[in-house]
């Protein structure tokens, strides 16, 4: 059993290019099994050096290292979930798991008491595992079809 335990913190403006490039390796390796081609490459577009530049202005960007690392990211913003995503080699080690949990604290301690994401057809059982119910399906022709998921964050 191989368990990879690194630090989560921030990310930093010097790591954008970086994130950049593991969501979208991400993306065309681990949910391509679930999403055609042309959605997996409009995700790849969206997740571009200036968007994720914004999105560290706009939600709390949150990396996991491991030694020098970035091998996972998970963004928050109040009671909602956003790109989230394990670096496919290091992926069911435990470190989806430690981003989660990490984000369900930080949005507890902020006062939220029901979590929220659009889940992708891939982390469906994932979430479920760890106690999110499906609250809606959306289907969207170019960014491909999500559960709205939710957990409610006991005191
Ligand atoms: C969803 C995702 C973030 C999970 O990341 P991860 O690092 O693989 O998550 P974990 O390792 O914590 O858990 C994954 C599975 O591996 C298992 N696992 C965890 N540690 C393990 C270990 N040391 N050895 C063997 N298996 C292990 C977990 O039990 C889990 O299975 P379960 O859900 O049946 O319990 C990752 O699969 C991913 O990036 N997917 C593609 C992007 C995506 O769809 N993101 C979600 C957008 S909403």
């Amino acid at each position: 059993m191989k368990t990879d335990r690194g630090i989560i913190r921030r990310a930093r403006y010097g790591e954008i290019e970086r994130l950049s490039s593991l969501i979208r390796n991400t993306l065309l390796v681990s949910n391509s099994f679930d999403y055609d081609m042309n959605v997996i490459q409009n995700l790849s577009r969206q997740y571009s050096f200036d968007y994720l530049r914004d999105m560290t202005l706009r939600r709390r960007v949150y990396v996991h290292v491991t030694g020098e690392v970035i091998d996972g990211t998970v963004s928050l913003k109040g009671d909602t979930i956003y790109a989230f995503f394990v670096a496919p080699d290091r992926q069911r080690r435990g470190v989806g798991s430690r981003l989660l949990a990490s984000v369900e604290e930080t949005a507890k301690s902020s006062g939220v008491r029901t979590i929220r994401v659009d889940a992708s057809l891939t982390a469906q059982k994932f979430y479920e595992n760890r106690g999110y119910r499906i609250v809606g399906k959306e289907r969207d022709t170019n960014y491909g079809t999500v559960f709205a998921m939710e957990k409610d964050l006991l005191p």
